[in-house]
């Protein structure tokens, strides 16, 4: 067996392992940023990263970062990696493949005693996903430097602040601008495509260009709670009534707008009582396209939707958008390495966008970014049914590799 052979191999094992870092006690994978099972995971990674003479250290926000020198010590670093937080019974490898990957490329350089021209930085993301708090990308924004002011005050639903759950993690929040990225002249990250392209092509691999923006809303409906048998349907103020009708608003503007999509993942009604009219409702928007001026129509339009809705209704929705990242095309230099390092393992050259957000766009705000996608079985993602092969992760890994060997600080061949 050769080293990229043997090194799939053990990052499959290791991608299987990562799984039962969960917040769920039956087997379902959740790993919330900084939860428990976060923090454990955090842990493994260093573990694995120091049996191969790395340093690895939390960083002020709860990313895993470790360097691998250069031939010259100081030699800008190309950064590699992925997020490592995960959705709620999420699969194993959006994220985790990416992150694990990055270590596998250091672990095989450093078997064959390899040092490069450049530094690598090898991340491991949280807060990705911007499940658990009304944030997302709290990582690479810290790398990027792109935190909003108020970030820190962001809430769970268990009303913990995003300060005291990084303080509770050991983190730093307050020096949080010390996690910026320094003389990094690149970011890569390698990821499950999530949707079904490659896999209609017939092909294991592809090199993205651009990655869609996407806007997240978090909506109040403030209606009047009452008794369900006692207040007659004329004079409710039903508010999970006028929150139906605003998913629905959403639905139509994805149907209606064209090229833009738009979910509602979570909602909630209180007091939650089988026989009481709901006072209050909460409930998420997501909503993406290719255009950010199309998006941005949209969420206007939605806004003011709402806020009909409810009038007619006799209550108030309250909007406060908790997560703005334009849509990012992957910069043409790292593109046109990527499809060489694609021919160079022997496979055909093929480009698609991504309809999911990635920490390379936000790490495209300070550096050129750019990312490989690998095929997943029926494009299923964001469910545990997520799925790869051994010999598809092994053409990701032989790519990511070549890339890292090849890739000059100038863009310059070799
Ligand atoms: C990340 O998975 C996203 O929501 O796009
Ligand atoms: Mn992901
Ligand atoms: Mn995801």
């Amino acid at each position: 067996m050769n080293i990229l052979e043997e090194s799939s191999r053990r990052l499959m094992q290791r991608l299987a392992e990562f799984a039962e870092y969960s917040d769920e006690p039956d087997g379902r994978l959740t790993r919330l940023y900084l939860s428990p099972a976060y923090l454990g995971a955090c842990e493994r990674f260093c573990q694995w990263a120091r049996i191969i003479g790395l340093t690895p250290y939390m960083d002020a926000v709860g990313n895993i970062r470790a360097r691998y020198e250069g031939r010259r010590v100081g030699a800008p670093a190309l950064m590699i990696g992925s997020h490592i937080d995960t959705v709620r019974n999420a699969g194993r490898y959006d994220g985790n493949l990416g992150a694990l990957a990055a270590l596998s490329v250091v672990e095989m350089l450093i078997q064959r005693r390899e040092r490069l021209e450049i530094a690598i930085e090898i991340v491991a993301f949280g807060d990705e996903e911007g499940v658990r708090f009304p944030t997302a990308m709290t990582g690479s924004r810290a790398l990027a430097g792109m935190l909003s002011p108020n970030w820190l005050d962001a809430k769970d639903d268990d009303d913990v602040s995003l300060r005291d759950a990084l303080m509770a993690s050991g983190c730093s929040p307050e020096l949080a601008q010390q996690a910026r990225a320094r003389d990094v002249f690149a970011f890569v990250e390698l990821h499950i495509e999530q949707g079904p392209r490659l896999e209609a092509e017939g092909l294991a691999i592809g090199t993205v260009t651009a990655i869609n923006g996407a806007s997240r809303l978090e909506v109040r409906v403030l209606g009047s709670a009452g008794h369900a048998g006692s207040v007659p349907m004329e004079l409710r103020r039903d508010a999970l009534c006028a929150a139906a009708e605003m998913v629905l608003a959403v639905e139509r503007e994805g149907i209606k707008a064209g090229d833009v999509v738009g979910t509602v993942g979570r909602i909630n009604a209180l007091p939650g009582a089988i026989n009481v009219i709901p006072g209050v409702v909460t409930f998420s928007v997501d909503v993406r396209s290719t255009s950010d001026q199309t998006r941005q129509q949209s969420v206007s339009k939605l806004e003011a939707n709402f806020r009909n809705i409810a009038g007619r209704r006799g209550a108030v929705a309250e909007v406060t958008q908790t997560h703005n990242a334009n849509a990012y095309e992957c910069d043409n230099r790292i593109v046109s390495g990527l499809d060489a390092a694609v021919a160079a393992c022997g496979q055909k050259v093929f480009h698609l966008s991504s309809g999911a957000g990635h920490d390379a766009m936000i790490m495209g705000q300070i550096c050129p970014a750019g990312m490989l996608f690998v095929r997943c079985a029926g494009g299923i993602s964001h469910n545990p049914l997520e799925s790869i092969t051994l010999a598809d992760c092994e053409i990701g890994l032989a790519t990511l590799f070549e890339f890292v060997r090849t890739v000059r600080p100038d863009f310059e061949a070799a």
